[in-house]
């Protein structure tokens, strides 16, 4: 297959000490790199063969003009399953994927505290990315993925997928264009999602040999892992995952930069945040109730999260599910479980993945949307995008990612930042009536399972400046401690220069 051939290494001369530090560059990557031309068949590999990665991968065997050629994962039972399923290579190691001249793209489907540094290792390679949300673990390292990919000259796609929903747009033009419901008063956003404690081990798992947990562990800090499980619940730990706020949380987040914002705020100007992870005494420290309170330039945004079932002995459905806390916060209907309200002078947009719904004052639905299939549209996105190397075609570009990601790593920073819960605090952080209310309702729901408010931590008002992304004011110091992370010696994310 006749590819074109560039130079590679642009945006990453300068910082040679850093990128060596890695180890990897120096030692293995290939000499020159290749893009795929118009037309070409999009040769992809994908980095994170557990579960988001067996999606995409099916996703990516029925888009059009590519082809799927290799798979890495640390647990090698993983990435050789998929790889025997899609008649593709595995590999444990994400670096032989990388050297590999036969690789033109690469899903990256990894553990979040990967997500940039397999980012930047990739477009080292000369690799076009489709990255996961969140796009990063801290909002520093979200940089440094972007510098990188203003300077090359690679497509870097994002994973929210709901971008590439059609339905998006009619929500907009129904907000924006017709003002259907008139002004946007605020934003109310939920994920009311039940989750289960992930155990709490007197001794370290132990891990299979199949599995390379340096490797797994990557830029993380290596501390004993006391969940019952390796995968999936790194979520909840903060060595590797982002909690819910960085899980759900990013994708709705999406949708109301996109659909009420109209991606004019990058970030919020400030945050306030509380929350705790109470009832399970389990192994993970990400919290299990999370309320936050972004103001921005423009109209505020308001979050709840919560893992917890309706009622302590809340029976599952026939489906395995338990009901999740509901929130009205002085609207005349629940807020969607997991999705978000635009509470507007005339009326409410209530937006969830899938589908859309107006209601008027009263509660009445006036209008539905219904949306697409927006998995196999967004990878399709990707590919159209390679092919016809355009990153302007992108539904999700990794900017508009890094600033999605911005907004739950800011509710992260507050929830590090906490301390004792400060209730008068908390209130007058902000002037919307229905904050307070909002409040209320979490504590509300906390009482039959025995917690006290005083049980969750509350920060301040941090300030924060979207053109710098730095916090700012009185407690600057005690927010941007939080905005990078130390990474191990072999697996340090170099820093990129803007220019
Ligand atoms: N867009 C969406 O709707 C959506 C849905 C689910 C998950 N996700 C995202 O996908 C990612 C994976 O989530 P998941 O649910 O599949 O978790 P998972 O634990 O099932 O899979 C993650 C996999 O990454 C592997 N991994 C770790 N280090 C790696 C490395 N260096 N190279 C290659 N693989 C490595 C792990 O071994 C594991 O198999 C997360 O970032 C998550 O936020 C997105």
């Amino acid at each position: 297959m006749p590819h074109s051939q560039i130079d590679r290494r642009t945006f990453l001369a300068g910082t040679a000490a850093t990128v060596l530090s890695s180890g990897v560059f120096a030692a293995s990557a290939p000499a020159r790199s290749t893009f795929v031309a118009a037309n070409e068949e999009v040769r992809v590999a994908i980095l994170g063969a557990g579960w988001r990665g067996g999606q995409l991968a099916e996703a990516f065997s029925t888009a059009n003009g590519c082809r799927l050629v290799a798979f890495a994962d640390p647990d090698e039972t993983l990435s050789k399953a998929l790889a025997e399923k899609y008649s593709a290579t595995a590999h444990s190691d994400l670096r032989k994927v990388l050297d590999d001249p036969n690789v033109d793209a690469v899903v990256i489907s990894t553990c979040n505290h990967w997500h940039c540094l397999a980012t930047l290792w990739a477009l080292d390679a000369g690799k076009d990315v489709y990255v996961e949300k969140p796009l990063s673990h801290t909002q520093w390292e979200g940089r440094q993925v972007v510098n990188a990919a203003a300077k090359s000259d690679r497509i870097v796609a994002f994973g929210t997928q709901q971008r590439s929903d059609p339905l998006q747009a009619k929500a907009k033009k129904f907000l924006h264009e017709e003002k259907a419901l008139g002004k946007i008063k605020y934003v109310q956003a939920n994920r009311l999602g039940t989750r289960a404690s992930v155990g709490k081990r007197a001794t370290p798992l132990k891990l299979p040999k199949t599995t390379d947990y340096d490797l797994w562990l990557g830029p993380a800090a290596d501390q004993p892992i006391l969940r019952d499980k390796l995968h999936y619940d790194w979520h909840w730990d903060f060595n590797t995952g982002s909690g819910e706020m960085g899980n759900w949380g990013v994708h709705i987040l999406d949708d109301i930069r996109n659909v009420a914002y109209q991606d004019s705020v990058t970030t919020p100007k400030s945050i306030v945040a509380a929350g705790g992870r109470v009832v399970w005494n389990d192994a993970a420290n990400s919290p299990n109730v999370h309320f936050a309170f972004f103001e921005t330039e423009t109209f505020p945004t308001m979050i709840t999260i919560s893992n917890l079932p309706r009622t302590p002995n809340e029976k599952a459905n026939k489906k395995g599910k338990q009901r999740g806390w509901s929130v009205r916060a002085g609207m005349p209907v629940d807020g969607p479980a997991s999705g978000y309200v635009v509470v507007c002078e005339g009326g409410y947009y209530l937006g969830q993945r899938h589908k859309g719904r107006a209601v008027d004052l009263q509660g009445k639905t006036i209008q539905t949307f219904k949306g697409g299939d927006i998995v196999p549209l967004h990878v399709q996105n990707f590919v159209d995008s390679v092919r016809a190397r355009d990153a302007g075609m992108l539904n999700a570009p990794v900017e508009m990612g890094h600033h999605s990601t911005g907004w739950a790593n800011l509710a992260n920073i507050a929830f590090h930042a906490g301390a004792t819960y400060n209730r008068g605090q908390l209130d007058s952080a902000a002037s919307l009536e229905a904050w307070p209310l909002l409040i209320d309702e979490m504590e509300q729901q906390l009482a039959p399972f025995n917690v006290k408010p005083d049980q969750l931590v509350s920060s301040p008002v941090l300030k924060h400046d979207p053109a710098t992304e730095q916090f700012v004011g009185e407690h600057a110091e005690l927010g941007n401690q939080f905005l990078k992370r130390t990474y191990r010696e072999k697996f340090v994310v170099p820093e990129i220069s803007k220019s």
